[in-house]
């Protein structure tokens, strides 16, 4: 797997399919920011974030489908295409290594995917804003996520400079999920909501494939990859 045409392929996607998802994430996956993370930009081994992205869109349409109303799909479309929006590639990446164990990409990431997207897009958050904060920030659970309530734990985000630049209201939700179920500065919890929780089961769903040796899936807590060129 490696290509954007092998991943469309292998869910049987109709006309009527392909026209819902396009109608939710086509103003994301066209922006400059979402296509850089296409090429060049590894995520689990050599596949690309972008196509990591894609793979977990089209999964969370194939859970979501039956389950959610037309609008509920279309939330928790957005959030597949924005919850791995973070800044840098995260494996080998030398700055990681200098930053506190528990500000690494793991855990810190999730709030980095809400500051970029809602700085991108934030057309895209609307009225929906605390349900698409709150399934980017929970995806990844069962891990936990950062505690945002300083600038202590927000100073070594690789986009601090755009937290600062984030309206009240948006800072204030980021903060409210990310202190829920709060244990040694981290928050162990999934999303409140329906969506997002979709959005999660479809991220491991996907992951778990791509994830294809011991050494991709170490890397996911050490940060260092040994078989990525
Ligand atoms: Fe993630
Ligand atoms: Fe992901």
């Amino acid at each position: 797997m490696g290509k954007l045409k092998d991943i469309l392929e292998k869910y049987n996607l109709n006309d009527k399919d392909i026209e819902i998802i396009i109608y939710s994430i086509g103003n994301i996956y066209n922006h400059f920011e979402f296509q850089k993370r296409m090429r060049n930009f590894p995520h689990h081994g050599e596949l690309s974030l972008g196509l990591h992205i894609i793979d977990v869109v089209v999964m969370t349409y194939k859970l979501g489908k039956k389950k959610l109303n037309s609008n509920d799909l279309n939330v928790a479309l957005k959030i597949a295409a924005m919850h791995d929006l973070f800044t840098m590639p995260w494996q080998n990446n030398p700055i990681s290594a200098n930053k506190k164990f528990l500000n690494r990409h793991g855990f810190a990431h999730p709030v980095e995917a809400v500051i970029n997207s809602y700085t991108w897009f934030k057309e895209e958050y609307n009225d929906d804003a605390d349900i698409i904060i709150d399934g980017i920030i929970h995806h990844m659970y069962p891990l936990p996520v950062i505690v945002i309530n300083s600038d202590d734990n927000t100073r070594e985000l690789y986009n601090f400079d755009l937290y600062q630049r984030l309206p009240k209201n948006i800072k204030e939700l980021i903060k409210k999920s990310s202190n829920r179920n709060k244990f040694l500065n981290l928050s162990w919890c999934r999303s409140k909501y329906v969506t997002g929780k979709i959005v999660s089961k479809a991220d491991k769903k996907v992951s778990f494939t791509q994830i294809k040796s011991f050494r991709s899936a170490l890397a996911l807590i050490t940060g260092h990859n040994k078989e990525l060129k």
